[in-house]
């Protein structure tokens, strides 16, 4: 079983190594292997049953580490990475040849990101090498925002968890492509658009791709998802098909009667979008622990972080 820590140490050691080690963000927990290292990689799909042509977001302490993966820094991904890193965010850059094509699947582009998470961040300097770390769950399920979500799902296969305690956005990076002067949306996620469009002086239009031409597997519909029926819509309509005693809630801000306390999950009792993103894989995991046959969501508004929070709930409900 994995050790559940907070020796820094301990970890590099092991990524040094080759071993996999569960990291703290401020998205969500990671599972992180050296990206230099082929078998190292290879563990990281093992664990995780996730299929290789699904590429990993490489993972580093500084702007200046860039070059050692992207071979070409756009000025728009330099602009964008100054104005948000560390932070929710991955840019999509052209890949430089030492990170293997296993951590890319095969992809002449590579996923770049800045964690903002102390720990992480401090180990990240200890080594000489970024580390490849997709979401630390079984694929296609719910991603961690606890060590103690990783130990549940993934304690008997890595040996370290770094415990950076709950994690402060709660949903997975922004992912966005930089080709030249352009900019292209593959994911919602921790970093709200308008923000982003605060800083290029441009709208942007995100276009959700489709299950069966993902331009990010991630994006394929079904990821995200816990293993009970997610019903979204209107909730108060809903209910009246079920027994209350069967039903979970995932409600943005209010308590719905007949359904016990016990099986609802308030994301925001103040409207918060930001904690609504915070607690949201929390609620998924701890409905889809109750005995109940299906759960019923409704969508958030569309600010700030809700756009996203809205991205999670409909791929949870495929
Ligand atoms: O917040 C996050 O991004 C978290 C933390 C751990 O950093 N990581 C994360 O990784 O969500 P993962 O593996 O669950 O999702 C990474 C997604 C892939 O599924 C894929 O959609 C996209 O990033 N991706 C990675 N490299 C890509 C590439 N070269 N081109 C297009 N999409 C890429
Ligand atoms: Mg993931």
């Amino acid at each position: 079983m994995a050790v559940i820590g907070t020796d820094i140490e301990q970890a590099a050691t092991l990524l040094r190594t080759g071993k996999l080690v569960a990291i703290p963000t401020e998205t969500v927990y990671g599972l992180a292997a050296s990206a230099f290292q082929e078998p190292a990689v290879i563990s990281i799909f093992e664990a995780k049953q996730r299929p290789a042509f699904d590429p990993l977001i490489v993972h580093t302490h500084s702007i200046n580490q860039f070059e050692q993966i992207a071979v070409h820094i756009p000025d728009l991904a330099y602009k964008l990475a100054e104005a948000f890193m560390p932070g929710p965010v991955t840019l999509i850059l052209p890949r430089n040849p030492q990170i293997p094509l296993l951590v890319t699947s095969g992809n002449e582009s590579v996923g770049v990101r800045i964690p903002d998470h102390p720990l992480t961040l401090s180990l990240l300097q200890q080594l000489d090498f970024p580390v490849a770390a997709p979401s630390a769950n079984p694929f296609g399920y719910v991603s961690p925002t606890t060590a103690q979500h990783v130990a549940q799902q993934l304690g008997d296969r890595i040996p370290y968890i770094l415990d950076g305690g709950p994690c402060q956005v709660g949903i997975e990076s922004t992912i966005i492509q930089v080709i030249n002067d352009q900019l292209e949306i593959l994911r919602l996620g921790g970093l709200a658009l308008d923000q982003i469009e605060a800083v290029i002086n441009k709208p942007i239009t995100y276009v959700r791709t489709s299950s069966s031409n993902p331009k990010a597997p991630g994006m394929l519909s079904s990821h995200y998802a816990p293993r009970k029926k997610v019903i979204l819509g209107n909730i108060p309509e809903n209910l009246k098909k079920y027994e209350p005693q069967s039903l979970g809630i995932l409600s943005f801000r209010n308590l719905y009667e007949p359904v016990p306390t016990a099986q609802q999950f308030v994301l925001s009792p103040s409207g918060d979008t930001s904690e609504a993103a915070r607690n949201l894989f929390l609620a998924l995991r701890y409905l889809d622990a109750l005995p109940i046959a299906v759960i019923l969501a409704e969508l958030v508004p569309e600010t700030g972080l809700g756009k996203a929070i809205n991205d999670r709930l409909t791929r949870a409900s495929f």
